[in-house]
């Protein structure tokens, strides 16, 4: 079956990690802003029909004009962020189109999503509603105790870092993101659905899907370019 498939780009944030001068989005990454990789990636996708985009209020103007100008054609709306992550994921849902299968979530700070992970996400929120990209942990994990003395060391066989894409029926973000109380305190969309207690599956992403947090990720996102 080849679902409906709105993505939600959340590209609100203030980028204060990265410490540049302009708002993250919109610096550049080997000539291009930043928020252009996520965008056209899920844009030449085949399994994404509609995208919309959470950016900070006075930067709205400014990220309409960048979607035009490098031919970004599937967004259907780009709305305002709220003041956690979470709150701008739930303004650009509030956009949706009811009649959309499966919603999929990527940070706009993550350039290079790869389209397996996009057509996987998809699948797998299809059969078990919903899916997270997530990489196995591979450093020793230590529980710290008081006056950063270790606790004890953590079995990271069951550990695993959460990424974007995330994808989820439509229908069980909708009653997910309906419930939840105090917005702010979540992390990833993924975390939404497991307060319900529904399933996520767990996709194998990849490392090179980095997400620009500081200079030093602008620097290696470069290098994979
Ligand atoms: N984001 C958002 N709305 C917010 C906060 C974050 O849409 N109120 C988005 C960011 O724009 C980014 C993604 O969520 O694409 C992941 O957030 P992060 O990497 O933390 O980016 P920032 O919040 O912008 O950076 P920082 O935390 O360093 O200020
Ligand atoms: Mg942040």
């Amino acid at each position: 079956m080849r679902y409906k498939v709105a993505a939600i780009v959340p590209a609100a944030g203030s980028g204060h990690r990265l410490e540049a001068q302009d708002k993250k989005p919109f610096v550049l990454l080997a000539g291009r802003p930043l928020i252009t990789y996520a965008l056209k990636a899920l844009d030449s996708s085949k399994h994404i029909d509609q995208i919309y985009v959470a950016a900070d209020p006075s930067s709205i103007a400014r990220l309409k004009g960048i979607i035009s100008k490098y031919g970004i054609k599937k967004v259907a709306g780009v709305v305002a962020g709220g003041s956690s992550r979470a709150g701008s994921v739930k303004n650009c849902f509030d956009l949706v189109d009811p009649l959309c299968d499966i919603v999929l979530i990527h940070d706009g700070a993550r350039p290079f999503p790869g389209d397996s992970d996009i057509m996987n996400s998809v699948i797998l929120a299809g059969k078990f509603g919903g899916c997270v990209t997530a990489i196995p942990m591979t450093d020793t994990v230590k529980l710290a105790g008081k006056g950063f003395f270790v606790k004890r060391t953590i079995d990271r066989s069951s550990l695993w870092r959460a990424q974007t894409p995330q994808a989820f029926r439509y229908g069980i973000l909708k009653k997910a993101l309906s419930r939840i109380k105090n917005i702010s305190s979540v992390t990833d969309d993924a975390f939404l659905l497991e307060r319900l207690g529904k399933p996520v599956k767990i996709l194998k992403g990849s490392s090179r899907n980095i997400k620009v947090t500081t200079k030093e990720d602008l620097k290696i996102a470069e290098v994979l370019i």
